[in-house]
């Protein structure tokens, strides 16, 4: 691929610069590519109904162009515009969770690109609460079409950085608002069958949406295993690699006095065969692992909002230091922690169940 020259600007996140905001989204409007942070994680922006844009992100990427994107509104407006018909739950759900990190599945409208949305008859759309996305947006006067901002199979990015070690010559701009909120991407809700169905657990929880829609269910596969390239899920994405660190990592499931036993048994072992092991721990199991390991740390059990927040830079950071296997703990599947467990068992190439 071209190697292009990849601006960076920094912004205020709760007062972006106007004229920042409009040079890129003049980038948008030119057909370009822009990252930009929004409350889950960086997306990587381009017209969502200009299917030429949108090819380029594929490319950026590296990703399979059945792949479907999401279009990011800032108003509900652009967001009825988008659909054949917005089923009646859309609206009570986009009132109460919109803006935020929620993606709602729907039929979609016939002038939405193909390369939007994968050759589906429908079309994801979400609100993000992240002013510097809502700026963006309203600025460029169209819906943005955006993944997370990484380079196909890798970690998300929840910083700048991580978007400029996978993406820099690749895209035209990269808005830097800092490091954002949630750290896993949007829940994916199917509003377009009889039955809601979420297909991605994110920053709006399943206990939040049982709240409100009783027969809500979540999709089998989220906390199964991956799938092969030829099964079909419901959505797309759930049948690639995703999330992972470049070593292979080890999910340790169960109660966690048993992972945490389980977890120094086994880097004891590696260490002594001279392998660079990298742990995944909760700050209070940290005590109990060999010296010599990588332990890098998630906050406190009791606090599975800042393991979310953290998750995918701590595995970028395994990378950096080259550690040669990864040992993680696992956690339950509760709150944001279905969505943690989630792209925890996306990333691992073992599961081991205590
Ligand atoms: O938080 C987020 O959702 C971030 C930020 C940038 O908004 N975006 C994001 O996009 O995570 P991406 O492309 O990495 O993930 C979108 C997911 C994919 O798993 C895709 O298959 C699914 O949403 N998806 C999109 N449109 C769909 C549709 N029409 N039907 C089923 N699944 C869909
Ligand atoms: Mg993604």
């Amino acid at each position: 691929m071209e190697t292009k020259t990849t601006l960076i600007w920094t912004v205020d996140k709760n007062n972006p610069d106007q004229n920042v905001i409009d040079r890129a989204a003049q980038i948008i409007k030119n057909g370009g590519l822009v990252a930009f942070p929004t409350e889950t994680v960086y997306g990587l922006g381009a017209n969502g109904l200009d299917g030429t844009a949108v090819a380029g992100i594929y490319r950026a990427k590296g990703r399979p162009s059945d792949n479907p994107l999401i279009l990011h509104v800032a108003d509900f407006a652009m967001a009825e515009a988008l659909s054949a018909g917005l089923p009646p739950v859309a609206g009570m759900l986009m009132d109460k969770f919109w803006p935020g990190p929620l993606t709602l599945v729907v039929p979609r409208a016939n002038h939405i690109p193909g390369q939007v949305t994968g050759g589906l008859d429908t079309v994801g759309i979400r609100m993000p609460s992240h002013p510097v996305a809502l700026a963006l947006i309203k600025a460029a006067g169209v819906p943005i079409a955006a993944p997370s901002a990484n380079r196909s199979g890798r970690p998300s990015p929840t910083r700048a950085a991580h978007v400029q070690a996978d993406l820099q010559g690749r895209i035209d701009a990269i808005l830097d608002g800092g490091p954002t909120g949630v750290g896993l991407e949007s829940t994916v809700l199917d509003v377009s069958g009889e039955q809601p169905v979420i297909l991605r657990p994110g920053g709006v929880t399943y206990e939040q949406l049982a709240d409100l829609l009783p027969r809500v269910t979540i999709d089998p596969s989220i906390l199964g295993k991956k799938l092969s390239r030829d099964q079909a899920p419901r959505s797309p994405g759930m049948k690639y690699t995703h999330y992972a660190p470049a070593a292979p990592l080890t999910l340790f499931e169960g109660e966690p006095a048993r992972v945490v036993q389980a977890i120094a048994r086994r880097a004891a072992e590696q260490l002594a065969r001279g392998s660079r092991v990298g742990i995944l721990a909760f700050e209070e199991n940290a005590p109990y692992y060999p010296r010599g390991a990588v332990i890098l740390t998630m906050g406190q059990q009791k606090n599975p909002a800042t393991a979310a927040n953290m998750l995918f830079a701590l595995l970028r950071q395994f990378d950096r230091l080259k550690v040669e296997v990864i040992l993680a703990e696992g956690m339950e599947p509760k709150g944001i922690g279905l969505a943690i467990m989630n792209r925890l068992r996306r990333a691992a190439g073992e599961i081991v169940q205590l």
